[in-house]
């Protein structure tokens, strides 16, 4: 009689892989929402509060978001450059990182500021606050549906099973 294949053999190899990305996306939306509800209570002047928000936003830029961009870009990124040319999608997604790496520098450095200061942010300091939240919420919520609605099943189209076996293996490698 045959043993049957552990499951790991049998699952189409695209998915755990499209299901990691695919769960760093909503955890994104989810710490996206804690951020806009820290920038409204900072707006209440509820100032501590909304200090700590948006300072757990930025721990989670800092570590999950860095490394869900990693993933794609060391693992997904490569394979799909292989079959669709580094142009088009994955050069826009490309972009798009970048830009939100210096819209989150700037808020990082505002945060920062605000954190040290006596009083509470200024008008004016909270107006600049508002202008580089509302950015980076919109062009991470952007970017998100893009990949979700575009990038992923692009990748679905074009790698073969061996290389979602690669991406996997780069997305579980440690560091
Ligand atoms: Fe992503």
């Amino acid at each position: 009689m045959m043993r049957p294949r552990p499951e790991a053999e049998i699952a189409a190899p695209y998915l755990r892989p499209l299901a990691l990305l695919s769960e760093a996306h909503v955890k994104g939306q989810a710490k996206l929402s804690a951020l806009e509800a820290a920038m409204k209570a900072l707006q209440n002047g509820e100032r501590a509060s909304g200090v700590k928000g948006l300072e757990e936003a930025l721990g989670f830029f800092d570590t999950d978001l860095a490394r869900h961009f990693k993933h794609e870009e060391n693992a997904l990124f490569p394979p799909l450059i292989r079959a669709v040319g580094r142009g088009g999608p994955v050069g826009a997604m490309m972009e798009e990182h970048q830009s939100l790496w210096r819209s989150i520098d700037r808020l990082t450095e505002q945060v920062e500021a605000m954190a040290m200061s006596e009083s509470g942010p200024s008008p004016k300091e909270l107006t600049l606050l508002k202008q580089v939240v509302e950015h980076i919420l919109w062009l991470l919520r952007s970017h998100i549906q893009k990949e979700d609605t575009m990038l992923f099943p692009l990748a679905l189209q074009h790698l073969s099973s061996s290389d979602w076996r690669e991406v996997e293996a780069e997305m579980e490698r440690p560091g």
